[in-house]
């Protein structure tokens, strides 16, 4: 159900302070949102955009702990990362603060007690796991363990990576503590539980009945949480890092970041608009709409909403959760502690002057209806042959015509003919087409729709051929130029929410101020007499080293990690003398040492064995240079069953050892010896 509305609150994730963002977080919250508040605020709408780091919680207090720091000098250092790199990047808040700020604390620690004083809470004892050597208990992702669902031996106490799963560290087969590594042991506490049961009626008609409209992914996620059936929430934990449960007899408890952190929208709009801040929270005619990823689709629909329904006073409900899969990265899950991410801080140092191409990118490959997956080629791909080839080329032609046969000066438009005429009816399909989009949370679409302008003016411009009507005809000439600055127009305007930084360099050009909607379309947008601005490029080409050496650092991080985890294969079964005999392994001098042609990874030895001299075929010509490895004594397996390898026969087995990142290493004697000595 879409409601008649007079103002617009945008929420985005709050993205935990334990690390920068990547482009995943980018491309699953911050772009759309930032794309759609600046589509509202051309509009004319009245919107707000509201952001800010999540500084509680589990992840940082790890993260505090593996460093040997406070909790507080990792959200300090990771929110100043967040909120510069969101800055530079234009992701256009009207607020980004954090929930350690103390008109968080003090907004959460009010709702909390509301809720308590109403008598909202179930207040509980139960067995919890805890950890004897660290004196604690195991809240979230303070366990390890098997998942109960899919097996996955590294699933945490609040959720399975690999199936997505929502867990409780009870339910963990073979938990451990994250904090010592021992198995912890089950003790008694006392927590606050939402009855998330008593809202099940209430959220059942609001979500399934009032919003059929949400995105299928969102509507089914939220119908398979009803249909389960919902059950009291823990809103409280045994922690020392977190806002304090305001009551008595709480000591050494504090909030449960999942009930802290929505309330941070709320503390952060009273942040910026003290006064008035309710207007956005309380009014009927105030629509809700959070930006998030899909691993956050049951706070945001579930549980907050039953928290602002107990809280009552008005509070309203968000009209849509237009929430976003997730983005891969060259074919992998994005992960953190793999350091498998293009971080934004680093995207911005390695690719400076470069946000609209990464704002184009995530836009042009959203995860809106299915994961997606980022690459590096692709990312190439799309700057040099969209944004440059199409839409710099088009409005670099009107421009640079412009200032060849009218001394860039906008040329008067005489009368219209039929092609002119077109393309402005084309072109307002197109607006047509693209507000819809936008209107509807379709990002990708809405991205084709705005380049879909920058095509027309391109076919516009061959159509016409202004450079040959020159030579003829300049009032026609003037016309055909005119037409085609008027597209650029619409171009600077309509791209202002994808890329706002060329979008600004063209106004620039063009002499575009205050910007607005109505201009998109419009066919006297420029008018003539105006003297154009200095030329610049709005987009420059991206070679080829430059993405190799990001596919590089990708591949360095996967060798790493390929290292950080590498374990020694167990020991094989034992066996006695007579059956290692039967191996019968000799030492040999390598001859001739050769690569096998049209095989990249095959070496052909010619070895002295102390008997006729043998050929062995080894599958080691990536770690060597062949002439290395010539007069090197090396060990082989003598009685290997010969067999053909590229028509060589092969007489034997080289032996060697492999590397943790996969690379070979010929095990040789340490000292000369006989060729055809018998190793043993
Ligand atoms: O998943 C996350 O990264 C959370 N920090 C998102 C919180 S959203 C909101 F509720 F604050
Ligand atoms: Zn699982």
């Amino acid at each position: 159900m879409e409601k008649n509305y007079k103002r617009t609150l945008i929420t985005t994730a709050l993205p935990y302070a334990n690390g920068p963002v990547h482009i995943g977080h980018l491309a699953g919250v911050y772009v759309p949102a930032d794309i759609y508040v600046r589509y509202l605020r051309l509009k004319g709408e009245d919107v707000l955009m509201i952001g800010g780091s999540d500084e509680h919680g589990v992840p940082i207090t790890i993260k505090a702990r593996k460093e040997g720091v406070t909790p507080q000098d990792i959200v300090d250092r990771y929110h100043k990362i967040i909120k510069d790199s969101f800055e530079e990047f234009g992701i256009s808040f009207d607020v980004y603060s954090r929930t350690t700020s103390a008109t968080h604390n003090a907004t959460a620690s009010e709702f909390f007690r509301r809720l308590y004083d109403k008598g909202e809470f179930v207040e509980k004892t139960a067995m919890q796991l805890y950890d004897e050597e660290a004196n604690q208990f195991l809240a979230d992702r303070y366990v390890t363990g098997k998942c109960p669902h899919c097996g996955n031996e590294n699933a945490y106490g609040d959720q399975c990576e690999v199936c997505g799963t929502s867990l409780s560290p009870e339910e963990l087969i073979d938990p451990k503590s994250a904090i010592t590594g021992s198995k912890p042991v089950m003790r008694e506490t006392k927590h606050w539980y939402l009855p998330l049961d008593k809202w099940e009626p209430a959220l059942r008609k609001w979500i399934l009945e009032d919003h059929k409209e949400w995105r299928p992914n969102v509507y089914g996620q939220c119908k398979s949480w009803l249909d389960l059936g919902l059950l009291p929430r823990a809103v409280s934990r045994d922690l020392d890092w977190g806002i304090p449960v305001p009551v008595e007899g709480a000591e050494g408890k504090v909030l449960y970041v999942w009930f802290d952190a929505p309330i941070g929208y709320i503390s952060n709009t009273k942040e910026l608009l003290p006064d008035s801040w309710q207007t956005y929270w309380k009014d009927k005619e105030t629509r809700l709409i959070h930006f998030i990823g899909k691993d956050n689709i049951v706070f945001h629909c579930i549980v907050f909403p039953a928290m602002l329904m107990a809280y009552g006073d008005n509070f309203q409900l968000p009209d849509n959760v237009p929430a976003n899969e997730f983005l891969n990265l060259e074919g992998d899950k994005i992960s953190t502690s793999r350091n498998w991410a293009v971080w934004l801080h680093e995207y911005l140092r390695d690719f400076p002057g470069k946000q609209d191409v990464l704002r184009y990118v995530l836009t042009a490959n959203a995860p809106e209806t299915k994961d997606n997956d980022f690459t590096w080629r692709d990312f190439q791909t799309r700057n040099n042959s969209e944004l440059v080839a199409i839409l710099g080329n088009f409005v670099n032609r009107a421009v640079v015509l412009t200032e060849k046969y009218f001394g860039g000066t906008v040329p008067e438009a005489g009368t219209l003919e039929k092609i002119d005429q077109d393309a402005f009816n084309e072109l307002a399909e197109i607006k047509q087409s693209l507000s819809d989009n936008l209107d509807h949370f379709r990002f990708r679409d809405a991205l084709k729709d705005a380049m879909n302008i920058a095509r027309l003016g391109n076919k516009y411009l061959q159509e016409t051929e202004p450079w040959k009507v020159s030579k003829t005809d300049m009032q026609r000439t003037a016309t055909i130029l005119n037409v085609a600055l008027q597209l650029c127009g619409s171009i600077a305007v309509a791209f202002e929410p994808f890329t706002p930084f060329a979008s600004k360099k063209l106004c620039s050009i063009l002499g575009i101020e205050n910007l607005n909607w109505d201009m998109v379309g419009d066919s006297r947008l420029i008018p003539a007499g105006r003297k154009l601005g200095t030329v610049e490029l709005l987009f420059e080409k991206i070679e080829d080293p430059a993405i190799e050496a990001q596919i590089k650092r990708l591949e360095d991080s996967k060798l790493q990690n390929k290292l950080n985890n590498w374990k020694v294969t167990p020991q094989a079964p034992a066996v006695d003398f007579e059956t290692f005999k039967k191996c019968d392994i000799r030492v040999g001098t390598v001859l001739e040492c050769k690569k096998v042609p049209k095989a990249d990874k095959l070496l052909q030895f010619l070895i002295d064995d102390g008997m006729n001299k043998r050929t062995i075929v080894s599958g080691i010509a990536k770690y060597y240079n062949p002439e290395d490895l010539i007069g090197k004594q090396i060990c082989f397996i003598a009685n290997f069953e010969p067999r053909k390898l590229r028509g060589i026969m092969s007489e034997g087995m080289i032996l060697s050892a492999e590397n943790p990142d996969g690379s070979l290493v010929v095990i040789g004697p340490t000292g000369e010896v006989r060729p055809g000595a018998q190793v043993m």
